[in-house]
């Protein structure tokens, strides 16, 4: 399939862009500073907190926040355990997820939890992190991805 264009110029700190490559969901979240100052906490529990699998991610998103710029973030949003589509839960302490919940992603399939860079947590039945697409910036608000 020809690559698709993510705009992100309206993308507001927080809110996550939906766009279709190849019939597969992919998510743009714009991360804020409070998010990504959350990520390094959540590494002991995560199963990949440095992306060692090299299957879930181009190699120049196998850095700490699983991204070109820290501020986006960019996954193909299905769950890595049976192709659901998890939920997008930003909020921090949520009550369903727990007053240590960071934001991320929850699937309703099974339970599978990922944090804000799609990293999945352990003790769930999601095996990997969110794969990440092959994605480029075109310029300073537009993400090429494929
Ligand atoms: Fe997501 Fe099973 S498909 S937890």
């Amino acid at each position: 399939g020809a690559p698709v264009q993510a705009d992100v110029s309206k993308l507001e700190p927080g809110a996550l862009l939906r766009v279709k490559y190849r019939g597969q969901p992919i998510w743009v979240v714009r991360r804020t500073d409070k998010m990504l100052e959350a990520l390094p906490t959540l590494e002991p529990k995560l199963v990949d907190p440095d992306s060692e699998v090299e299957s879930q991610q181009p190699p120049y998103c196998a850095n700490p926040t699983r991204s070109i710029k820290p501020e986006y973030f960019v996954a193909i949003g299905i769950c890595t355990h049976l192709g659901c589509s998890p939920t997008y839960r930003p909020e921090f302490g949520a009550d369903d997820l727990g007053a240590n919940w960071k934001g991320g992603w929850f699937c309703p399939c099974h339970g599978s939890k990922f944090d804000l860079a799609g990293r999945v947590y352990k003790g769930v039945p999601a095996p990997t992190n969110l794969v990440i697409p092959k994605h480029k910036y075109v310029n300073e608000n537009t993400i090429l991805v494929g």
